[in-house]
């Protein structure tokens, strides 16, 4: 129920490339989640082909990935050797690399899963968080995206797929919350800050509007 091929298919194909760190990532991360000690574990669920990868490179900590596509894994291995050890094939909703973390960031990786699957990873990422340790969540789907309303439901109300055209075409599931859901799904966390973020497109007049929430989250 994890992994979708679909981003396997996206990686072997080039046509999803996103190479720079993620500003809202960089902002949140230095803003709420500095690392501040010798030995500072990082985990990245779902690294794709690495965009945040020099931000912690450039930090000094210790980088660790799970990430799904054998494609990027290669690719990231080769890029990164000194990551070889660190960056692993496998689906992280059903495990994480041993040891606990000082901070777990995750931009747009979780909401490619269904409820469930989130719910197991959560838990675990709870589980491997030091006490005080952070969650930063970039991109988050929010309801308010216009997308919600195109594709089918896949497994729940929250999650859905085959999406046919604009961003989302090809990119198997996508998961979609409102403050309610993601406030429950982070329930054992305390929310230290949570941001809706849209953008309407004025021209063309077509109603596209991006939404989405940032958050930090901290045990
Ligand atoms: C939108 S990309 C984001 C990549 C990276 N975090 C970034 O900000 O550029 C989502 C990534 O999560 C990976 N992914 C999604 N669900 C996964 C799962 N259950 N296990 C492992 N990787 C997963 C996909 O393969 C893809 O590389």
């Amino acid at each position: 129920m994890g992994f979708s091929e679909e981003w396997e298919e996206r990686y072997q194909e080039n046509t999803q490339m996103s190479r720079w760190p993620w500003s809202d990532l960089v902002s949140l991360v230095m803003r709420y989640a500095r690392p501040d000690k010798k030995n500072f574990r990082v985990l990245e669920l779902g690294c794709g082909i690495g965009a945040n990868i020099p931000l912690f490179d450039s930090l000094g900590v210790d980088y660790y990935s799970v990430e799904g596509s054998p494609t990027a894994v290669k690719r990231m291995h080769q890029q990164y050797p000194h990551l070889k050890n660190n960056i692993s094939l496998g689906d992280f909703t059903l495990s994480l690399p041993d040891g606990e973390f000082d901070l777990i960031v995750d931009r747009a990786s979780l909401t490619s899963n269904n409820e469930q699957s989130i719910r197991n990873s959560l838990r675990n990422c709870y589980t491997q968080l030091v006490e005080g340790g952070k969650f930063v969540g970039v991109d988050w789907y929010s309801t308010k995206y216009s997308d919600y309303q195109n594709g089918e439901q896949a497994e729940d109300c929250w999650t859905r797929t085959n999406f046919t055209d604009g961003y989302f075409a090809r990119a198997g599931r996508v998961h979609f919350s409102d403050k309610g859901h993601l406030l429950d799904l982070f329930n054992n966390f305390k929310i230290v800050t949570m941001e809706h973020k849209s953008y309407k497109r004025v021209l063309p007049d077509d109603g596209w509007e991006l939404a989405s929430w940032n958050f930090v989250a901290e045990k």
